[in-house]
């Protein structure tokens, strides 16, 4: 059993290991999901709150205007509700609520990386759900995923909602569900949420709010590996640079060098160019064909779609398909 201790050194080393892959690289890059410590999670939470961010506002409007419909949807046999990166569980409290209603003992597995958040929603739900069975879990997801089987016989409900699915490529997408698939059985279900493709300014200026929320986002990520790493990184030497592709659905961010200059980080010393990109982040955009492709390609058929008044967003119900069983 490691200690907490050890725990912490290992995701250090980890850290360390990526950001030196990434910035020794060609192109340089950065991994997005290094993005959340707790300044992170503090600006992300900023983010949802710009007008520019229409994902959060859309979500919600799904979660909460069709509650009844989506808990339909999910069967009447009980079954262990999972959630994938569950932050503070706001969008999902709706479904939560409703399903606690049909069943007090209602079971919920909440997933995250971040103990502070575990810790929150098993103090707080039990509270304002009295009986709901809450077991969160701290690590990543496929692994949790398979905790669960061990901690509950009962068929899974897993919920991966937000729109984080954009934040692998199109072809991590497809290599990432097949995973989860992998952990599920028939009659378990993916309830999963796809930024849809739209005017293509609307969704630049998401990524590009007019109070700079997500460049401090994204610049927050080399404060931290100064903080971290011990590395030597001038923030204002960097500048944020989205961009928004409407053939291929991609949204990337960049962190632009202002000048030629070297970062000192452990026993490497990263130059930049003048003008040189590192990449930060992608937020892939789906057409509902594309989101149909990808339960194909990863062996799951799509059983209901929820989408919000401007079908800017769909939340959707996937089952395992019978003909990849073989996957
Ligand atoms: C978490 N994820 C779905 C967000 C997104 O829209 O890709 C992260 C984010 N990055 C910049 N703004 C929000």
């Amino acid at each position: 059993m490691k200690t907490a201790i050890t725990q912490q050194q290992t995701a250090t080393q980890q850290f360390y290991q990526d950001v030196v892959k990434g910035l020794t690289g060609t192109p340089k890059y950065l991994q997005s999901k290094y993005f959340y410590d707790a300044a992170g999670d503090a600006l992300f939470q900023q983010i949802m709150r710009t007008p520019e961010y229409y994902l959060t506002r859309c979500e919600l409007e799904i979660l909460s205007t069709q509650t009844v419909a989506m808990a339909d949807a999910l069967g009447a046999t009980p079954f262990s509700l999972v959630e994938l990166g569950a932050g503070d569980a706001s969008k999902s409290f709706y479904l939560l609520e409703e399903l606690h209603r049909r069943n007090p003992e209602q079971a919920y597995f909440p997933i995250d990386i971040s103990e502070n958040i575990i810790a929150q929603l098993q103090n707080t739900l039990p509270v304002k759900l009295p009986g709901l069975q809450v077991q969160g879990l701290r690590g990543e997801y496929i692994d949790m995923l398979e905790t669960v089987d061990y901690l509950s016989a009962r068929r899974k409900v897993v919920m991966f909602m937000g729109g984080s699915i954009g934040n692998f490529t199109p072809e991590e997408a497809v290599k990432f569900c097949r995973r989860l698939r992998e952990q599920m059985k028939p009659g378990d279900l993916l309830l999963i949420g796809f930024d849809l493709r739209k005017q293509p300014q609307l969704i630049l200026d998401a990524y590009n709010d007019r109070q700079g929320i997500t460049r401090d986002f994204n610049l927050n990520l080399l404060t931290r590996i100064n903080r971290e790493l011990g590395a030597d990184f001038d923030i204002n030497q960097f500048h944020h640079f989205p961009t928004y592709d409407p053939l291929t659905g991609a949204c990337k961010s960049y962190l632009v060098s202002n000048t030629d200059q070297q970062v000192q980080l452990g026993e490497h010393l990263i130059r930049f160019k003048k003008d040189e990109p590192v990449f930060m982040e992608i937020s892939q955009k789906y057409s509902v064909e594309e989101t149909r492709q990808l339960a194909n390609a990863a062996g799951f058929r799509p059983v209901q779609y929820f989408f919000d008044g401007r079908r800017w967003f769909t939340d959707v119900l996937w089952e395992l398909s019978q003909s990849h069983n073989a996957l």
